[in-house]
């Protein structure tokens, strides 16, 4: 099969283009034919070699664990699916082989669901993994309430672009940073306040608007104290999503009673279901997506890496 992969770790030059032997199914696992997968933070961070100590690697490793495609090959235990089935799904696991960047990708069943026909292979594809991790920092962790404030910080970004319009159907104010050139692609996600990072303090600005702090932050950047900035920007009692690494030890998190914790996307089938059919029903508005075909993946991580994209990055794959 088709597939880009690397045979050791390194920058986006590692990636080749080439031929692999199609991976073999488990019984709980469905094999998915791919039409689109999408390209996530995590893909090139796992190829730069970082965070060894947490998932390992057998190489030559296919990157990737956001998908779209049909299913052509169905594991002994799995019931609920057939052949022909299009689905989307995150192929997340602790251990990377068989990703899905490639023409083939094995999935765990109880991490898909159905792809409506009304949304194309492409942007299913942009959603499983930021919409999982989204909804599971804002509804699950961050128990948001209509009426509450939440401050999401990269707006324009993967998890920022699904973030808003579902804290928004949550019913909270949502305020998020972002520089100029996304203001109004974030505005249109359903922004309410719109800082822009590059000419404004973030924190000042907030803090004027919300001088006891924000309900919940779901914190997306690494360094540059912001992951302190997070803490004293949220009232007493609210919570802090991390999204890239541990709270600071800050007394004040103890002393004001925040619940601050790094979360982990967690693969989930019908938590899925139910965001897809929010999708589809309008009452989430999808993510832009910039399509490129699997051959540019070196690209598409470069681009990545610079950290600037708007939306999501797609790679189409048949
Ligand atoms: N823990 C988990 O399970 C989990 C899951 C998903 C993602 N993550 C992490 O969450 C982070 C965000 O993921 P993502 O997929 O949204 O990344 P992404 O799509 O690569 O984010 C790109 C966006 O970041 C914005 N940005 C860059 N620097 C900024 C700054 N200083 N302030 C505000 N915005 C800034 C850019 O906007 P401008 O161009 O306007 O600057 C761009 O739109 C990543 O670090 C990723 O590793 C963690």
């Amino acid at each position: 099969m088709k597939a880009v992969f690397y045979e050791q770790h390194g920058a986006p030059e590692v990636l080749q283009v080439g031929v692999r032997p199609t991976p073999e199914l488990q019984d709980h696992e469905v094999l998915v034919e791919v039409v689109a997968t999408s390209v996530n933070p995590i893909d090139r961070r796992l190829r730069s070699g970082e965070l060894q100590e947490y998932i390992t690697r057998t190489f030559p490793v296919v990157p990737g664990w956001d998908l779209a495609g049909r299913i052509v090959e169905v594991g002994t235990k799995v019931i609920h699916w057939q052949v022909g089935d299009e689905i989307l799904g995150l192929a997340f696991t602790w251990s990377i082989q068989h990703g899905s960047y490639a023409e083939y990708c094995p999935i765990d069943a109880a991490s898909i669901t159905q792809k409506p026909a009304s949304i194309s292979f492409e942007q299913a594809a942009a959603l499983p993994l930021v919409s999982l991790t989204a909804w599971q920092a804002l509804s699950e962790f961050g128990q948001l309430q209509a009426g509450q404030s939440v401050f999401i910080q990269a707006g324009a970004g993967g998890v920022g672009s699904v973030a808003i319009p579902m804290a928004k159907h949550l019913g909270a104010k949502v305020y998020t940073t972002t520089s100029a050139k996304n203001r109004d692609y974030v505005k249109s996600l359903g922004a309410d306040v719109v800082i822009d990072y590059t000419a404004e303090d973030y924190e000042s600005v907030l803090r004027q608007h919300e001088p006891n702090g924000v309900d919940l932050v779901l914190e997306a950047l690494l360094g540059n104290g912001t992951a302190e900035a997070a803490i004293r920007l949220t009232k007493d009692g609210g919570r802090v999503a991390y999204m890239n690494n541990e709270p600071p030890e800050m007394d004040d998190i103890e002393q004001r009673n925040i619940t601050a914790e790094f979360l982990h996307h967690r693969p989930d089938g019908e938590m899925l279901a139910a965001l897809v059919d929010l999708y589809q029903s309008g009452k989430i508005i999808l993510p832009k997506v910039q399509v490129r075909p699997l051959e540019e993946a070196m690209d598409a991580h470069l681009e990545s890496e610079a950290g600037h994209t708007q939306g999501k990055v797609v790679l189409r794959i048949s």
